[in-house]
């Protein structure tokens, strides 16, 4: 049986390390994907640290897949080999279930499964997806273009766009990471006075390049009082992975305020509730989404030009990469590529 190459977690806390398995087979309903390009994501930590609920080791990590058709089980309609598609972290929901009609992908009653999670995911030659987790990329985007937006992008461009910001609304992007510094070109393209928030100066020329308007500093400013003296924010999106950093931000809602809590924050918020009844403010959370929001998401960066900046590093580096984002030196987004 032929073998392909994978990067591995073996157990909880373990290191990634480059094994062979055999080249699996679609079952019905599943398609072979030529992995070409796969993001690394903060989320691929409770993967390897195995504090994701339903996480089991060993397990390949990896939800922000790009690569091509290359073998189709049975029972699939719509997709070919050859076909170019990003697999997100829903692998399999059915869409039809009270559940996935609800938008509670992660309950799904037929089939609820997360890409690179509970199971295994792109950082390997080969992954299998279920058919309804496929999203086409469309012509003109290419596959390491595309895997970024697999979850960073999604998750940014679908909260954004479920938040209930209008254009000409203040959008603040609170954290610019992989997931922020595509949030901040979202919000620009969807016609948002858009800020941006990050610890020191050092990324405002990058991030006033994307399509921020304003920057503010976190170490040196107070991020709440900076949103008010622009009028107070309609929505902030906040990618950081810190209660702290959240808390200092949520002052800074306008009347009507969304605080859109994107990352998984290692400490909790400190919400007051007067801030909450005063000015009709909420804290909301959001999930990424389905493959056809996926697919929206890709459609609408082709069209846009929202682009991920990525590093790229060769597959078998994985250990390395994963380090480099884990070091948040990242400009922005850390990829992997199966080619070499
Ligand atoms: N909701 C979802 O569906 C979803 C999807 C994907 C990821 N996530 C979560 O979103 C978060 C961001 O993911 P990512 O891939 O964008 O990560 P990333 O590229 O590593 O960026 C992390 C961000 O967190 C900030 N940060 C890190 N440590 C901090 C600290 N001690 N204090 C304040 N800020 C700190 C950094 O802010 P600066 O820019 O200020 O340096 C940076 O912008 C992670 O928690 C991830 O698990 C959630
Ligand atoms: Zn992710």
């Amino acid at each position: 049986m032929s073998k392909m190459r994978v990067v591995q977690v073996s157990r909880a806390n373990g290191p990634l390390e480059q094994v062979e398995r055999p080249i699996p087979e679609p079952g019905p309903g599943s398609v072979r994907v030529r992995v070409e390009a796969c993001g690394i994501c903060h989320s691929d930590s409770f993967v390897k640290e195995g504090t994701f609920p339903g996480v089991e080791h060993p397990r390949i990590p990896g939800h922000e897949v790009a690569g091509t058709i290359d073998a189709v089980g049975a029972g699939v309609a719509g997709w070919k080999r050859g076909d170019a598609v990003g697999v997100g972290w829903y692998a399999g929901h059915c869409g039809r279930c009270d559940s996935c009609r609800r938008g509670d992908f992660a309950t799904c009653q037929v089939a609820p499964e997360a890409t690179g999670i509970t199971r295994d995911g792109g950082y390997a030659e080969y992954m299998l997806a279920n058919a309804v987790a496929l999203a086409r990329i469309p012509e003109g985007m290419s596959t390491l273009e595309a895997a970024p937006l697999m979850c960073a992008g999604i998750t940014t461009y679908n909260s954004l766009r479920n938040s209930g910001a209008r254009p000409g609304d203040l959008v603040a992007v609170l954290g610019i990471g992989g997931l922020g510094h595509l949030a901040v070109q979202f919000a620009a393209r969807m016609g948002h006075e858009t800020v941006a928030i990050a610890r020191g100066r050092e990324k405002e020329p990058l991030a006033r390049e994307l399509g921020a308007r304003h920057y503010v500093d976190s170490e040196k400013q107070d991020p709440s009082a900076e949103l008010l003296k622009l009028g107070g924010a309609k929505v902030v999106l906040a990618t950081v992975t810190n209660g702290k950093a959240m808390t200092a931000a949520l002052g800074g809602l306008g009347v009507d305020g969304k605080f859109v809590v994107l990352g998984a924050a290692d400490t909790p918020l400190q919400v007051p509730a007067i801030l909450l009844i005063s000015g009709r403010r909420s804290v909301a959370g959001w999930p990424s989404g389905t493959s056809i929001d996926s697919q929206d998401t890709l459609a609408f960066a082709a069209r846009t030009g929202v682009r991920s900046m990525n590093e790229v590093f060769p597959f078998k580096h994985a250990a390395e990469a994963y380090d480099r984002m884990m070091s948040g030196k990242a400009r922005f987004r850390v990829v992997l590529t199966t080619g070499g």
